[in-house]
């Protein structure tokens, strides 16, 4: 047990992100560099956050890290990077400026411990915001104030866009080391206030197929992923950007659909195949299709990442009439009370024709599990409340409250 105070405690969160131009394929594995830029949507952390502690100790023996309240492997490759990757920038810096009071610290081991608001395996990004979160606030604690996507990176490709708020992108860069292989904000999340998010839970369960692994089959085999990444890409970082710079949404929604369904179609030509959507997904991708033929109007779009799930965006205007179509697609079963969590969502009743429309496909009873209704949110946030630490003083686990 810890004898001495910690040199330092800090705690941060971090959000969740949703990509509209995907991030699939690596062109090098150790730093996680990309095949092509790829650009997301800030999750709001009201609704999806990943809180972290880390506190140095002199005390400290060895480097040890708790998830969800569980003491997880330290030695974890990703894990390793990261902490490697924090201590080198930590290094530089105190070598720019001798007489930092933290320079004693880095000789310290560090304890650190992190929670999700939201369920780890429900293949919500979990490890795009746990690591986002890991690397911000190692780089509070240790005294870092550079550049974070490299040690996110590291850790989860997709984490380096957790960084920031509002809209991100995470250009692939060209360099072989990945110095310019880094997330820039492409709007800050004050930028389009009526954009909403719905995230349609099909399944709870852990993913089969890793997004690692599956990505890496895919570089090897699939000829459309390299084709998407080259000649497709490009364009649509551009066009993507204009969509989000002029708030155009049917522009937005049709490019988020399309480059989605471009994403599972690689996953599909990879060899053996691999396929992340389920019946569910695709009766959301026909109910979407419905929704909008019925306007004359692209009102609302989809967005698959490795797994079932749907992520919905759609505008103020639109999410109620949305959610009543959801819930009379896919009749939710005994928790009709705890259908909806998030954001206040009116009730709204569906017109006929709009029914009529819908009947086109069987209803599905209890489908859709429950749904998450958020926004756009801000970037990484310090707790400056003591009482938020997640680690004792002697940098174990607080008991849960
Ligand atoms: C489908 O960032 O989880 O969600 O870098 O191997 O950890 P690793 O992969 P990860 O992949 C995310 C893939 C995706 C698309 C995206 O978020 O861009």
């Amino acid at each position: 047990m810890a004898s001495e105070q910690p040199l330092a405690a800090v705690t941060c969160t971090a959000p969740v992100n949703i990509a509209v131009i995907k991030y699939w394929g690596k062109r090098d594995e150790e730093l996680v560099l990309p095949i092509n830029s790829s650009l997301s949507v800030t999750l709001h952390q009201d609704q999806l956050k990943t809180t972290t502690t880390a506190v140095i100790s002199k005390d400290f023996t060895e480097d040890r890290i708790w998830l969800n309240g569980r003491e997880e492997d330290v030695g974890q490759p990703r894990l390793q990077a990261c902490l490697r990757e924090i201590r080198r920038l930590a290094r530089k810096r105190r070598n720019a400026w001798d007489g930092d009071p933290l320079s004693s610290s880095l000789s310290c081991k560090v304890h650190v411990a992190s929670v999700n608001n939201f369920p780890t395996a429900a293949g919500l990004a979990s490890s795009a915001a746990g690591y986002a979160c890991l690397a911000y606030t190692l780089a509070r604690v240790y005294g870092v104030e550079s550049d974070l996507s490299e040690v996110a990176r590291r850790g989860s490709g997709s984490a380096c866009r957790s960084l920031y708020g509002g809209f991100v992108e995470w250009q692939m860069g060209e360099q072989t080391d990945g110095k310019d292989s880094v997330a820039r904000q492409v709007a800050p999340e004050s930028h389009w206030p009526e954009l909403r998010v719905l995230i349609l839970v099909v399944s709870a369960e852990k993913k089969l197929t890793g997004s690692t692994v599956g990505m890496r089959a895919s570089v090897e085999t699939s000829p459309l992923l390299r084709f998407r990444a080259e000649a497709v890409v490009p364009a649509r970082m551009a066009e993507m950007t204009r969509c989000i710079r002029e708030r155009d949404f049917p522009g937005f929604a049709q490019l988020t659909m399309k480059d989605s369904n471009q994403f599972h179609a690689t996953c599909l030509d990879t060899f053996p195949p691999i396929s992340y959507l389920n019946a569910v997904s695709w009766r959301i991708i026909h109910l979407v299709h419905r929704f909008n033929a019925h306007h004359g109007d692209t009102k609302v779009a989809y967005t698959f990442d490795a797994g079932p799930n749907a992520v919905i965006f759609t505008l103020d205007d639109t999410v109620a009439e949305f959610v009543a179509a959801v819930r009379h697609s896919f009749p939710p079963g005994s928790n009709g009370d705890a259908f909806l969590k998030g954001l206040q969502v009116r009730t709204a009743p569906l017109s006929a024709e709009l029914q009529a429309a819908l009947a086109m496909e069987p209803t599905t009873p209890g489908g859709v599990k429950y749904i998450i209704a958020t926004q756009v949110g801000p970037g990484p946030q310090i707790l400056d409340d003591p009482s938020a630490h997640l680690l004792g003083p002697d940098g174990l686990p607080k008991p849960a409250a």
